[in-house]
């Protein structure tokens, strides 16, 4: 992206990242989860984000709720809006990560080249993690009724149906969610930050 400001000093802080992960007993992250619609990528990150907090993690989950309704309520599901979308994501899930925090983030970011720029934002304490349900399981759940909708012609370029999903090729972690229940899905990824990120 171009940048368009000029004139611009980064603040460099006296407070290191180091003193924020001894203090909160574990070092920031980002958990970027990735699939398809109805794969169950935010009904794994509320749950995951509600282990850690029990468990003493300055945890966040960024979902569509609370970044497609604000932040990036003017972008839609366009190749160019999806990948803005995504680069906002990124950039936001960094600040995250810099203050010590496990932003984990819920969005179905199809596009390979937009998930590694966010990498690139995030640097190495990036975590790919790969909600893996095809597009029959998640069709068959159905959630929200939206391949219906899809299958219908009533929305255009959804995912899995008249949009590509790219799949990680090295994600970090495969989550399975059609072969595991819920409960074992959720403990896989907090073991996996356990032992990324934790530093007792
Ligand atoms: S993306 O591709 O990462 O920018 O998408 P994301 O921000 O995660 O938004 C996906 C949710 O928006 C709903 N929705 C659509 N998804 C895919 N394609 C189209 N065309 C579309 N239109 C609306 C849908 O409810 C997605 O939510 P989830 O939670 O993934 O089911």
């Amino acid at each position: 992206i171009t940048q368009k400001s000029e004139n611009i000093t980064r603040v460099s802080h006296d407070v290191t990242e180091e003193a924020r992960a001894a203090r909160n007993g574990h070092i920031g992250g980002v958990l970027w989860f990735t699939g398809l619609s109805g794969s169950g990528k935010s009904t794994l990150a509320v749950l995951v984000e509600k282990r850690l907090f029990q468990k003493g993690y300055q945890s966040y989950v960024l979902d569509g709720d609370n970044v497609r309704h604000g932040l990036n309520a003017n972008l839609g599901f366009s190749p160019e809006d999806r990948a803005e979308n995504i680069r906002r994501i990124g950039e936001v899930a960094g600040l995250f990560s810099r203050a010590g925090m496990v932003a984990i983030t819920s969005f179905i970011s199809p596009y390979r080249s937009d998930r590694d720029r966010a990498r690139t934002a995030v640097g190495s304490n990036f975590h790919e993690i790969y909600i893996k349900a095809d597009v029959a399981a998640c069709e068959g759940r159905d959630p929200k009724g939206l391949y219906k909708k899809a299958r219908s012609g009533e929305i255009a370029e959804f995912t899995g149906v008249s949009a590509p999903y790219e799949a990680p090729e090295n994600p970090q972690l495969v989550v399975d969610t059609v072969s595991q229940d819920i409960e074992t899905c959720v403990d896989q990824i907090v073991d996996y930050i356990e032992e990324h990120l934790s530093l007792s």
